[in-house]
C-alpha cells in the first residue's frame, strides 16, 4: 500500500480501520510519512496513541513491531540477544563428537542461526511489503541512557552488532513513539522527531469514536456515557478516565442491558470508568446524581 498523498488520505485510511483522526494529528502523521520522521506521541493514557500505531500499520499494509517499553528496558532486550542456551548446547555437542575447529564453532556461535532479533533489529529488516511500523510504545516508563541510545537508533536507521557488523535498514521503518507523560523525555529525543500532544477528544469527537468502536450503543446511551466521562474529566481525580474507559463503560452498560444511566447503574459499573478507590468513593452516590444531572441538562433538547 503507498503512503497516503494528503492529510484528508490519512484521515480516511485510519477511518477505515475504525480510528477517528482529528485534523491536526492526521496533518503531523501525514507530514512524518512524508518526511520520513518518528512521530512522537504524548498524551494522557487512553487517549488513543498506542491504537494509532496500530490502525496505521493495518491500513499501510505494514508489519507493526512493537517495543514495549518498562524501566529497566536495556539495549539487550531491544535489538538483540545471543541465544545462550543453543550455544552451550552447540558448544557441548560438538565436544561429544571431537570437533575440534574451534575458528568455525566459534564463528557459527555468533552468526544468524544463535542471534535472537527483539524489536529493533526487526525493525531494521527488509520487508516485502514496504519498511514496517515499528512502535516504540511508553518510552517515558525507560531511563536516560536507553533514550540517549535509541536517539543514535533513530538518527542512523542502524544498529551495530560486533561480531556481524553493521546492520542498516534498506528503508528507515515508520517509527511512532509514545509517552503517558510521567517524566518528560529528553529534548534531544522529541527533537529528532514530530510532536503531537494527544488531548481528550472533545464531545462530538468522543461520540464518533464511540461509534466507530461499539456502534451496537444506542445513540441517547452514547451521549449518557459521553458527556458523563467528560464532566468526569473536569472533577478533582487522581486519575482520569481516557476514551478506552469511555468504550469499557458503554460496552458494559450494553451487556447489562441498560439504555439509560441512572445513580444506581452508574454506582454498579463505576469500576469499569475510574480504577482508583479513592476516586471511586468521590463520585459515588451523591456526586454521581449530581453530575448526571448537570448532564440531563446539558443534554435535554432547548
Ligand atoms: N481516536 C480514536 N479512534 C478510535 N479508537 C480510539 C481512539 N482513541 C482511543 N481509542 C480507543 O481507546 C483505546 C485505548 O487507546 P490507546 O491507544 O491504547 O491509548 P493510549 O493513548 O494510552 O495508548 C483503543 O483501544 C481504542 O479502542
Ligand atoms: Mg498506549
Amino acid at each position: 500500500m503507498q503512503i497516503p498523498d494528503s492529510i484528508d488520505a490519512v484521515q480516511a485510511q485510519l477511518a477505515a480501520q475504525d480510528y477517528v483522526c482529528g485534523r491536526a494529528l492526521g496533518t503531523v502523521t501525514f507530514l512524518a510519512l512524508k518526511l520520513g520522521r518518528p512521530l512522537f506521541l504524548e498524551g494522557e493514557a487512553g487517549t488513543g496513541k498506542t491504537e494509532i500505531a496500530k490502525a496505521l500499520a493495518a491500513a499501510l499494509g505494514r508489519r507493526l513491531i512493537r517495543l514495549q517499553c518498562y524501566e529497566g528496558l536495556d539495549a539487550a532486550s531491544a535489538v538483540y540477544e545471543w541465544n545462550f542456551p543453543a550455544q552451550m548446547i552447540a558448544i557441548r555437542t560438538a565436544e561429544a563428537e571431537g570437533n575440534a575447529d574451534r575458528d568455525l564453532l566459534q564463528r557459527e556461535l555468533f552468526g544468524p542461526d544463535y542471534l535472537i532479533e527483539r524489536p529493533l533489529l526487526q525493525a531494521m529488516r527488509p520487508d516485502q511489503h514496504g519498511a514496517p511500523v515499528l512502535l516504540i510504545d511508553e518510552i517515558d516508563r525507560t531511563d536516560e541512557p536507553f533514550e540517549a541510545f535509541l536517539l543514535e537508533a533513530l538518527s542512523e536507521y542502524q544498529v551495530t552488532i560486533p561480531e556481524l557488523g553493521p546492520i542498516v535498514a534498506p528503508e528507515p521503518p515508520i517509527v511512532i513513539l509514545t509517552s503517558n507523560r510521567t517524566r518528560e523525555v529528553h529534548d534531544a529525543l522529541k527533537r529528532r522527531c514530530l510532536y503531537h500532544w494527544v488531548d481528550y477528544p472533545d464531545f462530538d469527537r468522543e461520540i464518533e469514536i464511540l461509534h466507530a468502536r461499539a456502534p451496537e450503543a444506542a445513540a441517547t446511551l452514547s451521549r449518557e456515557v459521553v458527556a458523563f466521562v467528560q464532566k468526569l474529566r473536569t472533577e478533582d481525580l487522581f486519575k482520569k478516565p481516557g476514551v478506552a474507559e469511555t468504550i469499557d463503560w458503554a460496552k458494559c452498560l450494553l451487556a447489562l442491558d441498560v439504555v439509560s444511566l441512572s445513580p444506581q447503574v452508574i454506582a454498579d459499573t463505576l469500576g469499569a470508568i475510574l480504577k482508583y478507590q479513592d476516586d471511586i468513593q468521590r463520585i459515588q452516590g451523591g456526586e454521581a446524581k449530581r453530575i448526571l444531572d448537570e448532564v440531563r441538562a446539558e443534554l435535554a433538547p432547548a
